[in-house]
């Protein structure tokens, strides 16, 4: 008799961006006039640099070449994109990571759902609350969170770590050590970010406990000031106790073209085995790599003229965020991130909560955000909006919410 993973069973209603999407698209149908503004699901706007676009169709003309043709790519991702990656993101920071210790995937949110294959499910995860929801859930999936708490609103196996008001919207040290412990700097969905003396704080943590961090820095592209580190391997000790995951969805745009990378250090060791052979296993018998094209356009963002063109779009975005954050201070809210992060982090008014501001924003001002609980229960009572819309959307919905 066949029987399901019913781990799968415990997980809550669907995934949260789906769940947002089905409820927009039936407010859409009952008001088919409605102009909504979409500043929910952090999805770019502005279309790929056209230096990346160069590059795409030279890559594409490859293909069709019998010379130049590619077919499989190689287990870890291609040389040019690894080697360029560990010159530009991480020597160029003073880290240590060697082009054999990148893995190049087509995106963070595959490998922050997928690392927790190679753990036991005996660990105990530790999560921020709120959280990005893919950590959570994929742990879910394997059967290690445990059952959910309706009156909680939380698995009994995890470690939950408040991110508040109170505290910044920073994580303590829990009072029971994890074995996994999932960070994200700059912040989704707060936006806050955690300054290098803090982060070493947290690597020191886990290097005395036997803990390994996972570290998403998918938003390190957006930090704007000094003493911010844009990867956990700054921080002293981090090659024996961290995995750190990059994305190029909002670095460059490429939400749609798919592309992003895990490090794995080679001294990441537990009970005597490497983590990068267990990791180099699963992506060999699992994964075939990203196609060449994207890789090449990948490879782009490193170039000189590149580089500039997403640096330009970048700050589109945060020119965005600047704009959402000072009309919502001005319309009287309270609001953080927004300033290293393309995310703005707000209290709800009148004790409302996230998902009954979530229809009022929709069915008042036809702006769609995401609630805060949607993140987690500590997320309660607030929202999030994303800087990633069209310059003209954001300021009509920040005029919107301004005139409600
Ligand atoms: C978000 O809105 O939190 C992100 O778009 C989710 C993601 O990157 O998968």
């Amino acid at each position: 008799m066949v029987k399901v993973n019913d781990n799968y069973l415990k997980l809550q209603g669907s995934y949260l961006f789906s769940n947002i999407a089905k409820k927009v698209n039936g407010y859409v149908e009952a008001h088919p006039e409605a102009k909504i503004v979409r500043l929910g699901i952090g999805d770019v706007t502005q279309p790929i640099a056209p230096e990346i676009i160069n590059t795409l169709h030279e890559a594409v003309d490859e293909m069709g070449n019998a010379d130049t043709f590619k077919g499989y790519a190689p287990d870890l991702g291609y040389e040019f994109l690894r080697n360029a990656i560990s010159d530009y993101d991480y020597k160029k920071r003073g880290c240590s990571i060697d082009p054999d210790e990148i893995f190049v995937s087509d995106g963070a949110k595959c490998d922050c759902g997928n690392i927790q294959e190679i753990f036991s499910v005996e660990n105990r995860i530790a999560v921020c609350d709120p959280v990005y929801p893919v950590y959570v859930d994929s742990n879910v999936m394997a059967g290690r969170a445990g059952d959910y708490d309706k009156s909680t609103e939380k698995y009994s196996s995890v470690i939950y770590m408040p991110c508040k008001e109170e505290n910044g919207f920073m994580p303590e040290f829990p009072t029971e050590v994890p074995d996994l412990i999932y960070l994200c700097f700059p912040n989704n969905p707060t936006g806050a970010v955690m300054t290098k003396d803090k982060l070493q704080e947290w690597v020191d943590y886990a290097n005395k406990n036997g803990s390994i961090i996972l570290y998403d820095s998918a938003y390190e592209a957006f930090i704007s000031e000094d003493n911010v580190p844009h990867s956990i391997f700054e921080c002293e000790g981090a090659r024996t106790c961290a995995i750190e995951f990059r994305s190029f969805s909002k670095t460059a745009g490429f939400t749609g073209l798919r592309l992003g990378y895990t490090v794995i250090p080679k001294d990441l060791v537990v009970d005597g085995v490497k983590l990068w052979d267990l990791w180099a296993r699963r992506h060999g018998t699992k994964y075939n790599g990203a196609p060449y094209i994207i890789q090449k356009a990948g490879a782009t963002i490193y170039t000189p003229e590149g580089r500039k063109q997403i640096e330009q779009q970048i700050a589109y975005y945060m020119e965005n965020a600047k704009y959402i954050y000072n009309g919502l201070k001005e319309a009287g809210y309270s609001v953080s991130g927004g300033v290293n992060a393309p995310y703005i982090w707000l209290k709800t008014p009148d004790n409302m909560t996230s998902w009954e501001f979530f229809d009022y924003l929709l069915e008042k001002a036809n702006v769609v955000g995401t609630p805060g609980s949607g993140f987690g229960p500590s997320g309660e009572h607030f929202f999030r909006l994303t800087a990633f819309g069209s310059r003209e959307n954001t300021i009509e919905a920040v005029d919107r919410i301004k005139n409600l």
